[in-house]
């Protein structure tokens, strides 16, 4: 692929190809060994929205396969505060640099700048969209910790209906033989054209408003955090905020895994970071290796 713009555009075994090239790339992203494969590149990193986890693992990522990084890290320090509009910023910043990441509030804007630039574009999360490398260490994680991701079952909780994590990653799921169900509160349920989709992709979906209900049927519970910043009502946010809590005590008897793309806010209480079933900071960490391992496969 010349761009990372949608998980939709991968199939299996594309993505089962990421997936082992970023095995390969863990030790030297643990400093175990070292890489100059992308020595003498520049990475554009062009972040209109705020990040921690996709553009600090992206930078590491460059940097340990000898690369190097230019960007923003919000747009106000940019000449976006001065009227500049995207494609005149995205048609030097691609001049200047061999790829480019770019985060932006509005759904479709990777697939956008990919039309402009000659360079590859990866997509660090467009709107509600998609965020296709959050998706490939998620699916990273799980065959990590679990050995497997054919035959397990993962329950998305959370915020459905705005989250592009869960939009990404439930395409995913749909090219593996995986039972999954959606577990959120009626107002956040997963978008209809998404569920669509899985239906006939062969997903049997399973909707509901209760955690209890797929507790001890599921490998897997990746818990997202309400989409505060999306809602076009913030009173809206204000009633549904809260809705659901993660704590030890819950996960009792269970022996699923728990997953977040991070940032949380209250919805996994600090009791689980240190219990066998907390993942969530070593699934942040496998952003460096998968990230290395995607820009390894986009810069020429
Ligand atoms: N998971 C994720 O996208 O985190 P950031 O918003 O910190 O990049």
């Amino acid at each position: 692929q010349k761009d990372i713009i949608s998980i939709r555009d991968f199939d299996r075994k594309d993505i089962e190809y990421i997936l082992k090239l970023a095995e390969e790339m863990e030790p030297i992203a643990r400093s175990k060994k070292k890489s100059d494969a992308l020595s003498g590149k520049l990475l554009g990193m062009l972040f209109y929205e705020p990040s921690t986890r996709t553009r600090l693992s992206f930078e590491a990522a460059m940097k340990r396969l000898g690369g190097s990084t230019i960007g923003f890290a919000e747009a106000g320090t940019s000449s976006a505060t001065k009227g500049e509009n995207l494609t005149d910023t995205v048609r030097i910043v691609g001049e200047y640099s061999d790829a480019l990441v770019i985060r932006h509030n509005m759904e479709g804007t990777a697939r956008f700048v990919a039309n402009i630039v000659d360079v590859p574009v990866i997509n660090a999360g467009d709107g509600a969209g998609q965020h296709p490398t959050q998706t490939m260490l998620d699916l990273y994680t799980m065959k990590r910790i679990l050995g497997r991701i054919d035959d397990l079952r993962i329950a998305l909780v959370g915020d459905l209906k705005y989250g592009r994590t869960v939009h990404s990653l439930a395409y995913a799921l749909a090219k593996f033989d995986v039972d999954v169900s959606f577990v959120s509160p009626k107002e956040l349920k997963m978008p209809h054209e998404i569920l669509h989709d899985l239906s006939k992709s062969g997903v049997d979906v399973y909707e509901t408003d209760s955690i209890h209900e797929v507790l001890d049927k599921t490998d897997v519970l990746y818990v997202t955090r309400i989409q505060k910043e999306r809602f076009p009502d913030p009173a809206e946010y204000l009633k549904i905020k809260g809705a659901y809590t993660i704590t030890s005590k819950l996960l009792e008897g269970s022996d699923a895994i728990v997953m977040h793309p991070l940032p949380r806010i209250d919805e996994i209480s600090h009791d689980v970071d240190n219990t066998p079933q907390g993942r969530y900071f070593e699934q942040a960490f496998y952003g460096v290796p998968v990230r290395m391992a995607l820009l390894k496969s986009v810069i020429k």
